[in-house]
């Protein structure tokens, strides 16, 4: 088969991990998907921008279009985030019959309906497993996992960068504003921090999750929110003294007939399990009447773990390719396995 040729809109963070996966992996990703993956064209803002692994300069470029347009191009990989303009770019992606990885969770949680609408029209694929909890796989879990149950709540902490916060906030003393400028440093925190600090990033996650889960069209404004802005060492130090932590927690739940989904700090007794979920860890709770309790555990946000759901998107696509088909699909394992015992 010839390679398959991947157009990456954006070299931050999270692009950089899957340009590091797609190198280091590339032999066993080849052999999942039956060719070598090439990331042909890459678009960011400042091409002279020194940049933390070798890219040859010739592959980038700081227009977007000429990724989106050429048509050599396959697949978009969409990690430069924003929402109106990258609306745009994912919606033209998509009519040019170009399928689309993202790790977008605004774009999703404001858009996902019209541009999973476009994509079935343009019979293509979006996945946006690394748009909640990062390294996590919650959205194919909840999508295909549950797909014989009726899940009635999500629960969890689907933000690393206050859950980073206020880990240091209770265990090391760190202040709030130094706490914060790490977990920037770190790569955890969007380019705008606000919407980590004030919930809207956790909100928006939660609108994907209660979406997927509950199978209905959740949005953004169903969300009652309040973030970690408010909350203190005080605080903090207040609730340890009576035996809690205190989590920014995102709860959707359902009954019969209604649903609720909200975020906000909340605390949290501290022989609960999520309790000791510390750092840029993300947990999420689902409960469902026929499997129960279940938890996933893992890291929230940062480069490699981000990238890990990006580039398992992008591999889920090009076995799609192959076969014809669209959405998410198993396929035969490429090679028969071989057991440690064998080699002995
Ligand atoms: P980032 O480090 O700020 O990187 C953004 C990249 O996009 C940069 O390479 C930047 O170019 C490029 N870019 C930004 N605006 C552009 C424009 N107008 N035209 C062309 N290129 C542009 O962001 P990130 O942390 O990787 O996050 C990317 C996306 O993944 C966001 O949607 C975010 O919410 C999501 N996400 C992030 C994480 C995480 O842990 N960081 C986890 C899950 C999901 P330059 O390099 O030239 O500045
Ligand atoms: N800023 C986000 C977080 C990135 O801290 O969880 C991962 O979505």
């Amino acid at each position: 088969n010839k390679p398959v040729k991947v157009g990456l809109l954006g070299l931050g963070t999270v692009g950089t991990g899957v340009v590091r996966i797609v190198d280091m992996h590339q032999e066993d990703l080849s052999g999942q998907v039956g060719s070598p993956i090439v990331i042909e064209k890459i678009s960011v803002k400042d091409r002279e921008k020194s940049r933390n692994i070798p890219i040859d300069p010739s592959r980038l470029t700081d227009d977007p279009w000429e990724v989106i347009r050429d048509p050599e191009i396959d697949v978009i990989v969409e990690v430069m985030g924003g929402v109106e303009q990258t609306r745009t770019y994912v919606l033209e992606a998509l009519a040019q019959g170009k399928h689309i990885v993202t790790a977008n969770k605004d774009l999703m949680a404001l858009y996902g309906t019209e541009i999973l609408a476009k994509a079935q029209e343009m019979k293509c694929d979006v996945f946006y497993e690394a748009s909640v909890a990062g390294g996590i796989p919650i959205i194919r879990t909840l999508i295909e996992g549950f797909s014989s149950d009726r899940i009635t709540k999500i629960m969890g902490i689907v933000n690393g960068t206050t859950n980073y916060m206020l880990t240091k906030m209770s265990k090391e003393g760190v202040t709030y504003v130094d706490v914060l400028k790490e977990a920037q440093q770190l790569g955890y925190a969007e380019s705008d921090p606000t919407s980590d600090v004030e919930g809207l990033d956790a909100a928006r996650k939660m609108t994907i999750l209660g979406t997927l889960g509950f199978r209905t069209n959740v949005e953004l404004a169903d969300v009652q929110v309040k973030g970690i802005a408010g909350v203190s060492q005080a605080d903090i130090a207040y609730a340890k003294n009576l035996g809690y932590e205190i989590k920014l927690l995102g709860i959707a739940d359902r009954d019969e007939d209604a649903i609720s989904i909200s975020v906000q700090p909340t605390m949290v007794k501290s022989s609960h399990p999520i309790a000791s979920v510390n750092g840029v860890f993300n947990a999420v709770y689902v409960y469902g009447e026929a499997v129960g309790e279940t938890m996933f555990y893992g890291a929230g946000a940062g480069e490699m773990p981000t990238a890990t759901s990006v580039v398992a998107d992008l591999v889920s696509v090009i076995k799609n390719l192959r076969l014809g088909v669209n959405g998410l699909k198993q396929i035969a394992p490429h090679k028969p396995k071989k057991l440690k015992s064998d080699a002995e």
